[in-house]
């Protein structure tokens, strides 16, 4: 791309200001800001305006869970089914390891935290100590893929190699980018975090099949049959991965996607809800659930939107490839950019100053025909890694770890 056709570029975008030191910047640098211009998204910068807000809803209604008492009831007949679709190489794992984990705080991806005590434990090793688990089990080296982003990519692939991949078969392993998005400041205009560069962010978890295949390897789901993607969040440290109970559980039930959910700890917990919007699945936040819906009673009496997400999910491979991602919600999330002082000085903000722009994975569920909602126990599966201290923290996890007899 030349300056001009940048300049055009921009000014459609109302952008001009992303020049402003291109004649002062080498000829390397010049042709890096020209080349990220020409690969920028800048359409997602006119969602500025309106500013963070919850989308519209539609009609909620409640959608039952399969239950632990139900799993219990049927366990051998699911886990025979799991067991059978893991050895014929159906079922492969997908990390969402692009996020930034700003709130745990550490300048390395968050799957390279140690949460270990007496020994390194790190967040990657305890998820593929995890999924080895049933790679024993079933003797089947199950496809790991790996999501990152732009910003951690490199240590992420490095930091395998160093731990030789925490004891699982590299080649069964395969590292993907995801798509950046720019942001910008409350205007609108996107922020540059150096003279030749536009600060960006990862775009969000939703995009994670579209990146996947651009990345060109549903290529390898075809060769190698993969036909259900059991896709899971970086910082829960006790989730089972393509644990054959829920895979055969929701293979069986023939839907478009399996989520483990867990039972809320309190009608107003700050979790989302599966439930039904309009006929179809759907996660209504916690925000959004009205006293009606809080005090809803099922068939049996319990409350009925009682089973919160833990960003786990079986995806029927097939179900993914109509979908687009024009058509999921393009949330506003308020944070703080890296950018430049009015000097041309990096700045890194100690308070939020602007917007990025994400993509959810919990809005493609709603894009899909058919949802099992599997329940799991919170003590046992859900260990999420948010924050360094108090709700959903490393404290937090590592009693949960320990709880469940996991030395640290
Ligand atoms: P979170 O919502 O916890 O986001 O991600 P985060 O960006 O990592 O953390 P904070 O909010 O900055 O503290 C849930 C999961 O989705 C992944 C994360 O890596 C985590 O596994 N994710 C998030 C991505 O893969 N890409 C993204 O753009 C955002």
């Amino acid at each position: 791309m030349t300056k001009e056709e940048a300049a055009k570029k921009l000014q459609t975008f109302g952008q001009e200001h992303v020049l402003q030191y291109y004649d002062a910047l080498s000829p390397a640098e010049q042709e890096e800001l020209l080349l990220q211009i020409e690969e920028t998204d800048f359409s997602v910068l006119s969602h500025a305006k309106d500013g963070v807000h919850a989308g519209k809803r539609g009609v909620f209604s409640p959608l039952a869970a399969t239950t632990l008492t139900e799993i219990d009831r049927r366990r051998q007949e699911f886990h025979d089914a799991g067991v059978s679709a893991i050895k014929a190489g159906k079922t492969a794992a997908l990390l969402l390891a692009g996020g930034m984990g700003t709130r745990l705080g550490s300048d390395n991806p968050k799957g390279m935290y140690d949460i270990g005590e007496t020994k390194h434990v790190y967040i990657f090793q305890r998820l593929v100590e995890n999924l080895l688990d049933v790679v024993k089990e079933t003797d089947t080296w199950i496809r790991l893929f790996i999501m990152t982003s732009e910003k951690n990519h490199e240590a992420t692939v490095r930091f395998f190699e160093e731990q030789n991949y925490f004891g699982y078969q590299k080649d069964r392993v395969v590292f993907f980018k995801q798509d950046m998005a720019p942001a910008c400041d409350y205007n609108g205009k996107a922020y540059l975090e150096a003279k030749n560069r536009i600060s960006t962010s990862p775009n969000g978890n939703g995009g994670w099949f579209s990146s996947m295949v651009r990345a060109g390897l549903d290529r390898i789901l075809e060769e190698e049959g993969i036909e259900w993607i059991n896709v899971f969040a970086v910082d829960n440290v006790l989730q089972r991965i393509c644990d054959p109970c829920f895979v055969g559980a929701t293979v069986l039930a023939d839907v478009s996607v399996g989520a483990k959910v867990v039972k809320k700890a309190t009608p107003d917990e700050k979790v989302g809800v599966i439930c039904l919007e309009d006929g179809s699945p759907s996660i209504v936040e916690y925000y959004e659930l009205s006293p009606e819906m809080m005090e809803a009673k099922d068939a049996n009496g319990d409350p009925a939107y009682n089973y919160g997400v833990i960003l786990n999910y079986l995806f029927h491979a097939k179900e993914l490839t109509g979908l687009s991602d024009d058509q999921l919600a393009l949330h506003v999330v308020e944070k703080k950019i890296p950018c430049l002082d009015s000097d041309g000085n990096p700045l890194k903000p100690s308070e939020p100053n602007g917007y990025k722009f994400e993509q959810l994975v919990l809005d493609m569920i709603h894009q899909l025909r058919t949802c099992l909602p599997y329940e799991v126990i919170r003590e046992k599966e859900f260990a999420p890694i948010k924050n360094p201290t108090g709700v959903d923290s490393v404290e937090s996890a590592r009693a949960l770890c320990k709880q469940n007899g996991i030395t640290l």
